[in-house]
């Protein structure tokens, strides 16, 4: 049997999830806009599915914007917030999703001053740096990720939040990687915006939200019939936006129990990996998810390695899946500091709740012929 170790790129749809949305493809049909029954019935079905993604960050279900996903999500409340508030600078993590630096990127090509916001050798952000970009001028917009998809560094967005108001600065939170591993507070962040996306805790693709607070002011990228607040335009995905409800209903339920048995397979694995001399933990002094592990191996490189568990029936990651395939080494690592030949080495393990420990002893018996191999060479 094939063992999948890749649940930070995605998660397979939860049965119980399938459950929710079957009626929504095939019963129920009517627009949520329309005011006659069977627009109602949808609409039910989609202000239900809100108020379940609101709870999962404690918030509330009129925070909630649904979207296709995170990337739109980080869309949204990046170039939503440069158009409605102003040029004027945007500080954004070193280490964030493509999602969020593209969009930084772009915005910079239409005369938006962007800087990233350096991290340590661990991936924290480097406060002293942070507060010094704060200080030198004004800020409107700052983006930093609550988790990192390839380390699972965690970043301590409360503070970040706090520094960024004091400043007069908003900021937006990819939550993406948190959600359904570690608690989420939309309040206890202070962040005034935050991306979910479905298909990370089970959820079905191409659905997410980006949650907002009623004062901040933001401008649609698509507009349209009005949905969504005036903030995203379009009929709704009723069937994908049940089942993003049923799923965060689920990672809330169960978000005790899944972390405790994913910390003990991630202790497992890393007590494995530090057998093998030379290995190198990325982030590993850093608070990080329960679910993540990305290390490099003394002589390989991250895609071969990939290559070579994968031809054993272990799919794993080189990075991040986006970034996988471009022949570059990882951006989140060399924002990190680490040297261009470690970061290239750098292979993510993500665990999910099918993963066992009989998944990471395969792996880790693998891991340990594949070492031997080079030290053999
Ligand atoms: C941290 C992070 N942000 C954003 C995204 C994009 O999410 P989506 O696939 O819903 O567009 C991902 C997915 O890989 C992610 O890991």
């Amino acid at each position: 049997m094939p063992i999948y170790l890749d649940y930070n790129a995605t998660t397979p749809l939860d049965r119980r999830v399938l459950e929710a949305m079957q009626p929504y493809l095939t019963g129920p049909y009517g627009n949520a806009s329309s005011v006659h029954r069977y627009g109602r019935a949808a609409r039910d079905a989609i202000e239900q599915a809100r108020a379940q993604v609101a709870a999962l960050v404690g918030a509330r279900a009129e925070q909630v914007i649904f979207t296709s996903g995170a990337t739109e999500s980080n869309n949204l409340a990046l170039q939503g917030g440069a158009v409605a508030r102003g040029r004027e600078r945007l500080l954004y993590g070193a280490t964030e999703h493509p999602s969020v630096l593209e969009t930084a990127e772009a915005l910079a090509r239409s005369g938006v001053a962007v800087e990233t916001i350096a991290v340590t050798r661990e991936g924290v952000v480097d406060w002293p740096a942070f507060e010094a970009q704060l200080a030198a001028a004004p800020v409107r917009w700052v983006a930093l990720m609550r988790a990192n998809n390839e380390t699972g560094v965690i970043q301590d967005v409360a503070r970040a939040a706090q520094l960024a108001h004091d400043a007069g600065a908003r900021l937006h939170c990819d939550a993406v990687q948190a959600a359904g591993k570690i608690e989420l507070d939309f309040n206890a962040l202070g962040a005034d915006c935050l991306s979910l996306s479905a298909h990370k805790f089970y959820g079905p693709k191409g659905v997410g939200a980006l949650l907002k607070r009623a004062d901040l002011e933001l401008a649609p990228l698509l507009y349209g019939g009005g949905q969504e607040r005036g903030l995203r335009g379009g009929t709704e995905n009723l069937a994908a936006i049940v089942g993003f409800g049923r799923a965060a209903e689920l990672a809330l339920a169960e978000l005790q129990a899944r972390a405790a048995r994913w910390r003990r397979l991630q202790q497992r694995l890393e007590t494995g990996l530090r057998a093998l001399p030379g290995t190198t933990i990325f982030g590993a002094d850093a608070p990080r998810l329960p679910n993540t592990t990305q290390f490099a191996l003394p002589g390989w490189h991250g895609e071969a390695l990939l290559m070579a568990l994968d031809r054993r029936g272990v799919a794993v990651s080189s990075g991040s899946a986006c970034a996988s395939g471009k022949g570059q080494p990882s951006h989140v690592l060399l924002a990190m500091g680490w040297p261009r030949e470690i970061a290239f080495g750098a292979v993510r393990v993500s665990f999910g709740c099918e993963s066992s420990e009989a998944d990471v002893d395969r792996l880790l018996a693998l891991l340990a012929e594949l070492h031997a191999q080079v030290a053999a060479a």
